[in-house]
């Protein structure tokens, strides 16, 4: 049974486009909405809630671990290696870098949260790997931290006319710097999705890293079919309905304390 956890529901766009190729997949999720978000943390903290993540989902039979969660994944990959030799860890960053190096052109634009930014971890993936530095002179990398996305997302607030002017706001120097890729950097931002496309622009190939860590993970061998549980670590009142929304089928959260 895979293991996935975010610090909230962000990890849900995993699980999607998981259940688009394997709707019977078994898995179990845990979301630590009782102490999202992660990305405004120390590193230090988001290791020890990282590590605390998988121990669950390890003692309640996970066989294999994924980050759902950039800021884990750019912080915590390491660390959880090592508590969990013998278990195959999936993050989402090397992925999401390695499809962002397929498309572009030149000109990546990367958003995530605040210690997925100043962990540099996209920057040296994308720098250390050798179609960057075959193609070096015609590389540009610009960064940018969207703090504000993480608690939108998690309010249910995709649409709204504040949202939008906050998209708009965050992204103009993304879009100032005509970058031709933009890597979401954050498991929460797909739901957001429609919007960064439209105010960055057709021609922007978005990537998308729960979609990157997805297609590794079905290209590792067949996935063992059975029982989806999800865990909260609080309940809040509308996340069974954006889940519902999100995936199209009705999930049931049960609430965890660790
Ligand atoms: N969805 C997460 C990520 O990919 C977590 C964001 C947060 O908790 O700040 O970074």
């Amino acid at each position: 049974m895979i293991g996935i956890f975010d610090s909230g529901i962000g990890g849900l766009t995993v699980v999607r486009e998981l259940l688009k190729h394997q709707p019977e997949a078994a898995f179990i999720y845990l979301g630590d909405t009782a102490r999202t978000p992660y990305g405004n943390k120390s590193p230090e903290t988001v290791v020890r809630y990282a590590l605390e993540d998988a121990a669950f989902l390890v003692q309640h039979g996970a066989t294999s671990i994924v980050i759902a969660c950039n800021t884990a994944s750019a912080v915590a990959s390491d660390e959880l290696r090592r508590a969990y030799p013998n278990l195959p860890i999936y993050e989402v960053i090397t992925p999401a870098a390695q499809d962002a190096l397929a498309v572009t052109h030149g000109r990546i634009g990367i958003i995530g949260t605040r210690a997925t930014i100043n962990s540099k971890a996209y920057e040296n993936i994308l720098k250390s790997s050798s179609s960057f530095v075959i193609r070096h002179s015609k590389f540009e990398i610009y960064t940018q931290a969207c703090p504000l996305f993480v608690p939108l997302v998690e309010e249910g607030w995709l649409k709204d006319s504040e949202t939008k002017r906050i998209v708009r706001y965050c992204l103009a120097p993304l879009r100032q710097a005509h970058v031709d890729t933009l890597i979401l950097g954050c498991t929460h931002y797909p739901l957001l999705a429609p919007l960064i496309q439209r105010f960055m622009g057709k021609r922007v190939k978005v990537i998308d890293s729960a979609r990157s860590v997805v297609t590794r993970l079905l290209a590792a061998g067949p996935l063992k079919t059975g029982e989806q549980l999800y865990y909260l670590t609080d309940l809040l009142a509308h996340s069974e309905d954006i889940a519902r929304k999100w995936l199209g089928r009705s999930v049931h959260f049960e609430r965890v304390k660790f």
